[in-house]
């Protein structure tokens, strides 16, 4: 047994208001609230993982590269109402990668999220989410929702487990 365990970096990526600081704060503070106040710059919570919740509003310009750097895994969130957000994806992947320049990109484990779905207003089809993830070589996917506490902690553990996989 391990005992001096390392906190993994976990890096949430996604456009401006699909839920990434909700996500978290469900995760963590089971807490949730309607107001949206976007987030500037980045802030981090911890349980078992150090979960890095980034701004949608300033793609990559106000991180550094070193903030990417050491990620064990990137979380890309899209809002399941909100095509755009979705299509963003290829871009937060793409950047991604040049920005924390992963050892092996093409196994680097990312996992995607589709936010929101207690809206029922859906855009994206959830096979068509799955088509995308599949042609990036087979990224674990889920649905949920912050708001109502969906698929929230299945979501969390998977990332958990897939990092202490990777170790
Ligand atoms: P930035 O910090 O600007 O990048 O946005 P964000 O991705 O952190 O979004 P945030 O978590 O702040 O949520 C944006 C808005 O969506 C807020 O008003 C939330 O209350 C709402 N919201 C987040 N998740 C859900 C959800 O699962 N369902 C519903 N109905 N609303 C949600
Ligand atoms: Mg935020």
């Amino acid at each position: 047994m391990n005992f001096d365990q390392k906190l993994f970096k976990v890096i949430l990526l996604g456009d401006a208001g699909v839920g990434k600081t909700s996500l978290m704060n469900t995760y963590v503070n089971q807490t949730f609230s309607e107001q949206y106040k976007a987030t500037i710059g980045a802030d981090f919570l911890t349980k078992e993982l150090k979960i890095w919740d980034t701004a949608g509003q300033e793609r990559f310009q106000s991180l550094s590269v070193a903030f990417y750097r050491g990620a064990d895994c990137c979380v890309l969130i899209y809002d399941v109402n909100d095509l755009k957000t979705f299509e963003s994806l290829e871009v937060w992947r793409d950047e991604f990668l040049v920005q924390a320049g992963p050892e092996e990109p093409d196994s680097f484990p990312f996992v995607v999220i589709g936010n929101k779905i207690d809206l029922n207003q859906r855009t994206v089809a959830r096979q068509r989410a799955e088509a995308w993830c599949h042609e990036k070589g087979g990224l674990e996917h889920f649905e949920t929702s912050a708001k109502e506490s969906i698929n929230v902690d299945k979501a969390f553990n998977a990332i958990a487990k897939k990092v202490l996989k990777k170790e």
